[in-house]
C-alpha cells in the first residue's frame, strides 16, 4: 500500500477556518474535542485537533481546498450515533461537523419529493412531511438524534426496511463537496434514470469517504392511514426466527418484522421503566409484527392469519397493541435496546446479514461462538430483513476495536456469516471497526475496485481515510 505523510494542521489552517467559516464556529477547546472524539461505537474515542461547523456547501469546497492541498485528514460527522467508526476521528486533524446545515429546503408536494440539508435530524424530517401526508420510511433506531445526511452515508434501514427499502430507495439526487473542493450535483430529481454511471447511488453507503454531501432530495410515498402492531412470545429462539420466512412464504410483507431476545427485552424493560411486554422465564425471544396500509378490514384479516401462522410454529399467546400509545411503548422499547444493551456492558455490536431462511442457523451459530469462546451475546433486530444485531458482552474487552482475540472471534461470526450466503453489514456500515473483516466477503480483486473508486475521488486520501480500507496515511 502507498504511505503518503499526513502534514501538521498548524495555528495558520485554523485562522484560516476561521476566515471561512467565522471564529464562532471553529473549536479546539478540550471540552469541545472531547465531544466529537467519539460517536456510538464501542466505547472508542479519538481526538480531533480542531472541530470546524460550516454552514454552507462553498464553505466546505474552501475547507477542502485547504485540508486537499496540505493532505490534512478530515472526519465529516452528523448526528455521531453511528455504530461501526464512521465518524471517528482517528487520524486527528478536522472534525467537520454538519450540525449547522439543519434545513428542509423544499417539500414537493406536486412530484412527492423533498429537498434537505443534510443535518437535519430524521425524525424531524419524517414529521415535516407527514404534516402533508406523505412518508419517508427508513427509520434508524436513532432517528431522535441521527442526521439524514449520517443515514445517507451509511445506508441505513430500520424497522420499516422490510416491506419499504432503505435510504438508497429514497435517494434521487444529492449535491456533494468532493475533497478537492468541486461542488457537484450526482443525478437529476427524476425518478427514473439510466443516463451514465449510477454515481447517486455510489454515494449512498460511502461512509463520507468520496465527498461531503450538502443537500439531499428524496422521494416520498403517501403515508399510510393505519397499522396495527402485535408481539408474540416464543419459548425458543429458533423457533420465533423460523416463523420469519414462514410468514413472507404465506404471502404476507408485514411492515416490520422484529426479534427481541429476552435477554435484551429484560435490560430494556428496566431501563424505560415498561411492564407492557411479559418477561416471564419460560420466554426465550418475541416477534414484534406490524402491518400497514389504506384498508383497515384487511389488515385485521392479514393479522389474525399471521397470528394463527405463529400458533403453528410455537408461537405463544399473542399481545396486540391496543392503541397509539401502547403502540409507541413497544416501539420504543425496541428502539432503545441498543442503548439499554449497550449501558449494561454488551458494548460491542455485530449488524450481519443473511438470506431470511438462514436466521435459525445464524442465531444457532451465534449462541456456539459465545458458549465456545466464553462471551455472551444478545441478538434483536430486523428479523424480516435477516438483520441480526449481535451484542457481545466480554469481560475485560469493551471493544472489539485493537483486540487479537476477539477480532479472531468475529472473523470466525464473519466467516458463518459468509457461508450463510450473508455479509457483514446490513445497515451500520464497515466504518473503522469493521474493515479487517473485508476480506472474509470480498476478494482482492473486488477490494482493489473499490480502493480503485476512492482513489479517483480523492487521490490525497484525505477524506475519512482508513474507514472501509486501511488508510495509508502516517500520522506526520
Ligand atoms: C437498531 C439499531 C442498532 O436496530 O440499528 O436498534
Ligand atoms: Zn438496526
Amino acid at each position: 500500500m502507498e504511505v503518503t505523510s499526513q502534514a501538521t494542521l498548524t495555528a495558520e489552517h485554523v485562522e484560516a477556518f476561521k476566515k471561512i467559516v467565522g471564529e464562532a464556529y471553529v473549536f479546539a477547546d478540550t471540552d469541545t474535542l472531547q465531544h466529537y472524539s467519539h460517536d456510538e461505537t464501542e466505547t472508542l474515542s479519538f481526538l480531533p485537533e480542531v472541530v470546524v461547523k460550516p454552514r454552507t456547501a462553498e464553505e466546505i469546497s474552501e475547507i477542502m481546498k485547504i485540508c486537499n492541498r496540505d493532505i490534512i485528514p478530515v472526519t465529516p460527522r452528523g448526528g455521531g450515533t453511528g455504530l461501526s467508526g464512521g465518524a471517528l476521528p482517528h487520524l486527528g486533524g478536522v472534525l467537520l461537523s454538519m450540525e449547522r446545515l439543519n434545513s428542509i429546503l423544499e417539500i414537493d408536494e406536486r412530484n412527492l419529493q423533498v429537498t434537505t440539508e443534510p443535518g437535519v435530524i430524521t425524525e424531524v424530517l419524517q414529521n415535516a412531511v407527514i404534516e402533508k401526508g406523505l412518508f419517508y420510511p427508513p427509520d434508524p433506531s436513532s432517528r431522535g438524534s441521527c442526521f439524514i445526511g449520517g443515514n445517507i452515508a451509511e445506508n441505513s434501514g430500520g424497522p420499516k426496511a422490510v416491506k419499504y427499502g432503505v435510504v438508497k430507495d429514497y435517494v434521487l439526487n444529492l449535491q456533494v463537496v468532493l475533497p478537492n473542493g468541486e461542488i457537484i450535483w450526482t443525478g437529476a430529481n427524476v425518478l427514473k434514470n439510466s443516463t451514465g454511471y449510477n454515481l447517486t447511488q455510489l454515494f449512498v453507503g460511502s461512509e463520507g469517504t468520496l465527498g461531503i454531501v450538502t443537500k439531499i432530495v428524496l422521494r416520498l410515498i403517501p403515508y399510510p392511514k393505519f397499522d396495527l402492531l402485535m408481539l408474540v412470545p416464543y419459548r425458543s429462539l429458533e423457533k420465533a426466527s423460523e416463523t420469519v420466512s414462514a410468514i413472507f412464504r404465506a404471502g404476507f410483507t408485514p411492515s416490520a418484522l422484529e426479534l427481541v431476545e429476552i435477554d435484551a427485552l429484560r435490560i430494556v424493560s428496566q431501563m424505560v421503566d415498561s411492564y407492557v411486554v411479559p418477561v416471564t422465564d419460560d420466554i426465550a425471544a418475541h416477534l414484534i409484527i406490524e402491518v400497514d396500509g389504506n384498508n383497515m378490514e384487511l389488515l385485521m384479516s392479514d393479522m389474525e392469519q399471521i397470528a394463527a401462522l405463529t400458533e403453528q410454529y410455537e408461537g405463544g399467546e399473542v399481545f396486540f397493541a391496543e392503541d397509539a400509545q401502547q403502540k409507541a411503548e413497544l416501539w420504543k422499547l425496541r428502539r432503545r435496546t441498543a442503548e439499554a444493551v449497550k449501558i449494561a456492558g454488551y458494548t460491542i455490536e455485530e449488524d450481519t446479514v443473511v438470506p431470511r431462511a438462514a436466521l435459525p442457523a445464524l442465531i444457532r451459530g451465534v449462541k456456539e461462538l459465545g458458549a465456545r469462546n466464553n462471551f455472551h451475546a444478545v441478538c434483536y433486530g430486523h428479523a424480516g430483513d435477516g438483520n441480526l444485531h449481535i451484542r457481545i458482552k466480554k469481560e475485560g474487552t469493551p471493544n472489539s476495536h485493537g483486540d487479537v482475540v476477539m477480532m479472531q472471534h468475529l472473523r470466525e461470526l464473519f466467516e458463518l456469516v459468509k457461508g450463510l450466503g450473508g455479509t457483514i453489514s446490513g445497515e451500520h456500515g464497515i466504518g473503522l471497526i469493521q474493515k479487517e473483516y473485508m476480506d472474509v466477503v470480498f476478494s482482492h480483486g473486488q477490494l482493489e475496485l473499490m480502493r480503485g473508486i476512492k482513489k479517483v475521488f480523492d487521490p490525497n486520501n484525505i477524506l475519512n481515510a482508513g474507514k472501509i480500507f486501511d488508510s495509508g496515511l502516517q500520522a506526520g
